[in-house]
């Protein structure tokens, strides 16, 4: 063949069989016999073999796999990837169609229903039309970059054909067929290995392989339910989802707009039943306002948006009877008693333990020692108590009484008023809250040394090495060499031993985090309730670890998001002796306590300003890093336009109905250069 004619039928063979891929994969409607999509892939094969220099840049061929990744690198969220409220009966639906409603004054709204797919979330970036970049949730804000592995997925398109904008994202829920799962758990018992637990398990673990080969095997799929990219011309998720569709996605055909709540309510009924009958897993339905302005109104909490919900089917219950209780302490001394019982399967594990929270639960059961008790699994890994079948109980059963004393320590229980935990008040002695504080403190999102993984913490607290915080930063080559010890871990036995190697690495992790910035430093050294984004806003308020000390309750209550809980907790921290000994040392040790005066991108120049960011920029990167900049600064995200707001960082192509009305309230739009140059002439 001349040159041009093997490049054309390249060409020719890629469309075709992207076209085959999209007909049996997205439409389930086969358009060939596998037996000649195989020839036609073989020979695509031999041709880019031969002739590399005309290989096409995301061509069919990588779907069979091959490609080892060693480690996957983590990347951080355009925006971050966050959850959804659930709601288990029809009154809490009213509820938040009443919430709604309210959030947007007049108007009609209009809801779209899907099916919420039980699998595993994913974010797929398609460049000039190319996917380039797969990112799993990870813990919402960066994840595991998999793209490999995603590229195996048949349903997933490795390029777009038309009208797209320059940079896209999608996201969807990667899921394991019921037909594929059954198949994989008969080959891995066949072969001696444990089978999954479950869809979702088996889904999440085949992403995670480093072959991509093998992931291929596995024959997962994907839905893609939302569009991450701002397209002005679509104003209603119904219509993202139609855009969806033209680009090939495999997008939920049984997804209807409703006019109103009554509406959805009869989608879910209709959904109640027919879900049992699905080729895969759903654990519920989910609804979406369907106008995109609404959505800007509504906004999002922390961590979900007002705009969306997930109605969850009950779950399935069993009975069990109950062994005996557990009392688990954790970090902060708050006892959680565990129940203990007979092994019974409950959607597709087998439950031995499941949670009782608290003495008011306990109370509000009337557990007695002995019962039969009915646990459920909702979406929450860790089953649930839920009831109790009386007509089981022993004549002469007791009821479960709390217990007084801490079950580590022996220490008095105590209980505040107005919490519903008992807290084991020896702090400083007793042995999982020593433990748990160490933990928490070398956690990734805390000080992030991850070479003193789970294992190591245990044995150098049992070997007296360590144990507060800042003894960490004392430990010496000397005494962490030749340490040998067998440990538990998920109820296998592992020998952990402190070599030349994994010594160095310790020693480095804790060198390095001596970096770590203030705000995770307030958070790692573990006060009670106060988390990653309080943390973040004290530490933009005082700056400075004395200013915070010094700080009193009202000054305290100053803060955003500081209301009295933390602020209490803040005064008790602050004034045990102990704790003003360990931030004394930690400081010695060079740890970082103020905000580090060369980094001029940190101030409160924006405190009590609000702004919307808006737009693409050169990178989904650049935008989360200006977002990161307001907070930084101390100023506020909010979603939508309106007479509060401060300014509009505009990126390109803003949406024009924004725009309008931003210029109708008489608020500043202002460029990504505009809005550096306001942090650095501060
Ligand atoms: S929309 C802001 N739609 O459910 C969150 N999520 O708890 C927007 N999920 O991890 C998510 N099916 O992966 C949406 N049709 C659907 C979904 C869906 C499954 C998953 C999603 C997320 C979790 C939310």
């Amino acid at each position: 063949m001349f040159m041009k004619h093997i490049q054309e039928r390249i060409n020719t063979l890629v469309k075709e069989i992207n076209s085959h891929n999209y007909n049996y994969y997205v439409l389930d409607n086969p358009s060939i016999s596998d037996y000649e999509f195989d020839q036609l892939l073989a020979e695509l094969i031999a041709l880019e073999n031969t002739h590399p220099e005309y290989v096409q840049a995301n061509t069919p061929t990588q779907r069979v796999g091959g490609e080892i990744s060693k480690t996957f690198p983590s990347a951080k969220h355009s925006s971050p990837m966050l959850s959804l409220g659930n709601t288990y009966t029809k009154s809490e639906l009213q509820e938040f169609d009443t919430r709604v409603r309210n959030g947007i004054g007049d108007g009609e709204v209009e809801y779209v229903c899907e099916l919420k797919f039980d699998g595993v979330a994913i974010a797929l970036i398609y460049t000039e039309g190319k996917l380039t970049q797969a990112i799993t949730r990870g813990d919402g804000v960066q994840g595991d970059v998999i793209t490999n592995n995603i590229k195996t997925i048949g349903s997933i398109p490795l390029t777009i054909e038309n009208d797209y904008p320059p940079l896209l994202e999608v996201r969807g829920e990667v899921i394991l067929p019921h037909i594929n799962f059954q198949k994989l758990n008969k080959e891995r018992t066949d072969k001696g290995e444990a089978p999954f637990a479950n869809p979702r398990n088996a889904a999440s673990g085949s992403l995670k392989l480093q072959d991509s080969a093998e992931v291929a095997k596995r024959k997962l799929d994907a839905f893609i339910y939302s569009l991450n990219t701002d397209l002005p011309n679509l104003k209603t998720h119904y219509d993202s989802l139609q855009q969806l569709r033209k680009w090939k996605f495999k997008v939920d055909q049984h997804a209807r707009l409703c006019k109103n709540i009554e509406e959805v309510i009869d989608f879910i009924d209709e959904w109640d039943e027919k879900r049992k009958h699905l080729p895969f897993d759903i654990d519920g339905i989910v609804l979406k306002v369907n106008s995109n302005e609404q959505q800007s109104q509504l906004g999002f909490t922390a961590k979900m948006p007002r705009w969306a919900i997930a109605y969850k089917f009950k779950a399935e219950r069993v009975t069990s009877k109950l062994i005996s209780i557990d009392y688990q302490v954790g970090r902060t001394g708050a006892v959680t008693p565990v129940a203990n019982l007979e092994p019974v399967a409950l959607a597709g594990t087998t439950v031995r333990r499941a949670s009782l929270h608290n003495a008011d639960i306990i109370k509000q059961l009337d557990i007695h020692y002995n019962d039969t008790l009915y646990v459920e699994k909702g979406g929450e890994i860790i089953p649930k108590i839920v009831d109790i079948d009386l007509s089981e109980r022993d004549s002469n059963a007791s009821a479960v009484e709390f217990i007084t004393h801490c079950p580590e320590c022996n220490t008095l229980l105590v209980r505040k008023e107005g919490e519903a935990a008992h807290y084991c008040p020896n702090t400083d002695h007793c042995p999982p809250q020593i433990k748990g504080r160490i933990e928490h403190f070398i956690s990734r999102k805390a000080m992030n040394i991850d070479s003193l993984g789970e294992g190591k913490i245990e044995i150098l607290v049992e070997q007296n090495l360590i144990h507060r915080i800042d003894d960490l930063y004392k430990l010496t080559y000397e005494d962490l060499i030749g340490i040998e010890k067998t440990h538990l871990i998920n109820d296998k036995e592992r020998i952990i031993s402190f070599r030349e190697k994994t010594v160095n690495n310790i020693l480095n992790g804790i060198e390095q985090s001596k970096q770590i910035p203030f705000e995770r430093v307030l958070f790692a050294i573990g006060i009670r309730h106060v988390g990653e984004t309080s943390a973040k806003k004290i530490v933009s308020h005082f700056q400075h670890i004395d200013k915070l000390m010094q700080a009193t309750f009202d000054e305290l209550l100053k803060v955003e998001d500081v209301g009295e809980k933390i602020a209490e907790s803040i005064l008790s921290f602050f004034q045990n002796p102990n704790n003003q000994e360990i931030i004394k040392n930690l400081r010695l040790h060079g740890l970082q306590f103020s905000i580090s005066q060369q980094d001029s991108s940190i101030s409160n120049i924006f405190n009590g300003l609000r702004f919307v960011v808006s737009g693409s920029f050169e990178t989904p990167q650049r935008r989360k890093e200006i977002e990161d900049l307001v907070e930084k600064n101390g100023g506020k995200l909010v979603s939508s336009i309106s007479s509060k707001l401060s300014f509009v960082v505009a990126g390109e192509n803003m949406g024009p109905a924004k725009e309008q009305k931003a210029q109708e309230l008489g608020i500043p739009i202002i460029s990504e250069h505009d809005f550096m140059k306001m942090i650095h002439n501060n």
